[in-house]
């Protein structure tokens, strides 16, 4: 077997010795400043949560603490929408690496309104009016999906943090009128558009994430729900799209330095999994230049590298 079986050290140990080689590290990076609710976020918090298979967890930090999981909901809407239309999904978005910031226009306007994969917002916009033409009611079957997922409900839409990306949503909205003008957006471009900020506002905590990823790592079958999301074959599918475009024009680095299929939010967040062995959320709200939380990623390449766990 190329994974071995266990971390070569007890964890509890890892998470001691990341909680102290990330001390440095405070300051580094930025909150995002768009909107007052993720700009006034703590810089000082850190919370770190790893979940095996059957459930159990460790925590280190602010692993009870919620923040909106921002473009990590991205991952949530991707998989409802590929459970709703199967291999037809890749007809709407693609599926390669972009190499541009996640709210990028350019590649929209020569790729003729077609987004380059389904974590870039102009992605994540068409994926959300998939859901929307579906479902009677997207916004709730999007957060019971959550809900379920993280295994209770302590996972909510925080209205605050929606509001005010309302009010700033210029660039998104750029985006969906684009790709309305192509056709690729059935719906009110305002429901689209509301609808896909509402998902990012979903609020949970490292502890709940690092639950609701654990289908990915477990072949699409969550223990929290004893129920199947995906098949085996679909988790592999939307795990290679977490590790080539899960951290936009920083994927190439995330799995350098990392070696797992992950997701990040510009709240802070990141989430990753090892396939077969467990997950790992962090959350530290100051952020790198592509909009990655600097400690959150660090933590994660600190956890593979002592515990010899990784993809690779
Ligand atoms: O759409 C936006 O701009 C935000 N609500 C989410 C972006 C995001 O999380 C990008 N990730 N680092």
């Amino acid at each position: 077997m190329l994974i071995p079986e266990h971390s070569i050290r007890p964890v509890d140990d890892i998470f001691k010795e990341i909680e102290e080689e990330i001390k440095p590290l405070f300051g580094k990076g930025k909150t995002a400043d768009y909107i007052p609710a993720l700009k006034n976020a703590d810089p000082n918090k850190f919370g770190l949560t790893l979940t095996y298979l059957d459930g159990s967890s460790k925590d280190i930090g602010d692993s009870r603490l919620n923040f909106s999981i921002q473009s990590i909901s991205k991952v949530f809407l991707l998989v409802m929408a590929y459970k709703v239309l199967g291999g037809k999904l890749w007809h709407r978005v693609g599926k390669e690496p972009s190499g541009n910031p996640f709210n990028s226009l350019v590649q929209l306007e020569y790729e003729n309104g077609v987004p380059r994969n389904p974590f870039i917002n102009a992605g994540a916009l068409v994926i959300t009016d998939i859901l929307i033409s579906h479902f009677d009611d997207a916004r709730s079957e999007i957060l019971s999906f959550a809900q379920n997922l993280a295994g209770h409900g302590n996972v909510q839409y925080d209205y605050e943090v929606f509001h005010s990306e309302l009010k700033h949503a210029f660039t998104n909205a750029a985006l969906v009128n684009y790709i309305k003008s192509h056709g690729n957006i059935k719906n009110d471009v305002n429901e689209v558009l509301d609808t896909y900020l509402l998902s990012c506002s979903i609020s949970m905590c490292t502890h709940d994430l690092s639950h609701a990823f654990l289908f990915l790592a477990n072949n699409g079958y969550t223990p929290n729900t004893n129920e199947r999301i995906l098949s085996k074959s679909q988790a592999k599918r939307i795990n290679a799209i977490m590790l080539t475009c899960g951290f936009y024009d920083e994927s190439g680095d995330f799995a350098y330095k990392v070696g797992l299929p992950g997701k990040s939010g510009v709240s802070g967040a990141v989430a990753a999994l090892a396939p077969g062995h467990w997950t790992i959320a962090a959350y530290s709200p100051e952020l790198n230049s592509n909009g990655n939380s600097v400690i959150g990623i660090r933590a994660l390449e600190l956890f593979t590298t002592k515990s010899e766990i990784s993809i690779f």
